[in-house]
């Protein structure tokens, strides 16, 4: 039960009952992120102090510019896990492959790998907007000891034992689900300590504000195109609020709060939309749903769809249940 003051690794311990299988290494496994956490959070509260603004003068696979601050979190949550024995693989957003650490001689017995999208939003660090971490737990399928696969990484969203994000904002929050609902906590930043600030959001049945890149409209696809003028109607509750931070965390958190729905559609010259299968959309899937909202590439729901490859996008609209319900109907 959440009382009054409870911090971050005082819940771990309380909630590691509620896991069938494995308690002590996931409490272990979420323990460090809440530490990589406030690892970068504070680098991303000084960057605009020190010269860690602009490129870092490579790309990543995607062939997108990567920031420093990219690189710095991608490490300090690589080192952060790849430490003894707390997950047995690694695959992020900002690396090629995935990373197996299979110990001296195999013998890492840990069950877990963890996908990572370590810097969520990254053009906005420069100009002082939210930013956020996205991450997403699965129990390998292939024998403990042996080295990891790319089939461990490949799970279906349902798979997912836990998924959480931290958003770096006005306040930083870390939100997580390990399937019994979803908790934020929000830390305070003169003891370095997460206190249970949001216990068990509720993601409002309905609300009135939909984000969405409008610039791209005229790629959008027609049903898209007539949701979006549908928002814009003076019907009913409408026109609804548009807002758009561009920090994926960002845009998912507000609307979950105050209700709402998120649209990232294929586009022309996107086919499959820019948002990422494993490390942004699965994750936050999960959170949503756990909050009582919905998430689906248009045609099928994001947690049930098979991966074939560890960098995949998908066309990604996610929300309150009612407002995807309505958004399905223009779909068709
Ligand atoms: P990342 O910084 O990890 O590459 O992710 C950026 C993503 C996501 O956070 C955001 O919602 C989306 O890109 C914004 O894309 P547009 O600039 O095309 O709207
Ligand atoms: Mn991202
Ligand atoms: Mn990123």
């Amino acid at each position: 039960m959440p009382h009054e003051n409870q911090t971050l690794g005082e819940f771990i311990i309380e909630n590691q009952a509620a896991f069938s299988y494995s308690t002590g290494e996931l409490s272990r496994l979420i323990n460090s992120i809440r530490l990589a956490a406030k690892v970068v959070n504070h680098e991303v509260n000084k960057a605009g102090l020190v010269d860690i603004l602009g490129n870092a003068g490579s790309e990543n696979i995607q062939g997108e510019d990567q920031k420093k601050l990219d690189v710095f979190a991608n490490e300090a949550f690589i080192k952060a896990l790849s430490n003894r024995e707390i997950v047995c693989g690694i695959a992020s957003e900002e690396n090629e492959d995935f990373i197996s650490i299979s110990g001296k001689s195999n013998t890492n017995t840990n069950h877990y790998v963890l996908l990572i999208d370590p810097l969520d939003g990254s053009s906005n660090i420069d100009v002082n907007v939210s930013v956020g971490t996205i991450f997403s737990i699965y129990r390998r399928v292939t024998p403990i000891g042996t080295p990891v696969t790319l089939s461990d990484f490949l799970q279906p969203g349902h798979r997912q034992v836990a998924s959480g994000y931290v958003i770096y904002g006005s306040s930083t929050m870390l939100v997580y689900t390990t399937g019994h609902g979803v908790n934020g906590f929000t830390l305070n930043p003169a003891i370095g300590t997460f206190y249970l600030s949001h216990p068990q959001i509720q993601f409002p049945k309905n609300g009135a504000i939909y984000s969405v890149n409008e610039g791209n409209y005229v790629h959008f696809p027609q049903g898209v195109k007539n949701y979006i003028k549908y928002c814009q109607q003076e019907v009913e509750d409408r026109p609804y609020t548009s807002r758009y931070i561009g920090s994926l965390v960002s845009d998912i958190h507000r609307n979950m709060i105050k209700g709402g729905i998120y649209l990232y559609p294929q586009t022309a010259v996107s086919p499959q939309g820019k948002l990422r299968l494993l490390y942004e959309c699965n994750p936050m899937a999960f959170i949503i749903e756990q909050a009582g909202g919905l998430a689906t590439n248009g045609q099928q729901r994001i947690l049930d769809i098979e991966p074939t490859a560890l960098h995949q996008r998908t066309p990604f609209y996610a929300g309150s249940q009612k407002m995807v319900a309505d958004l399905m109907q223009f779909l068709g």
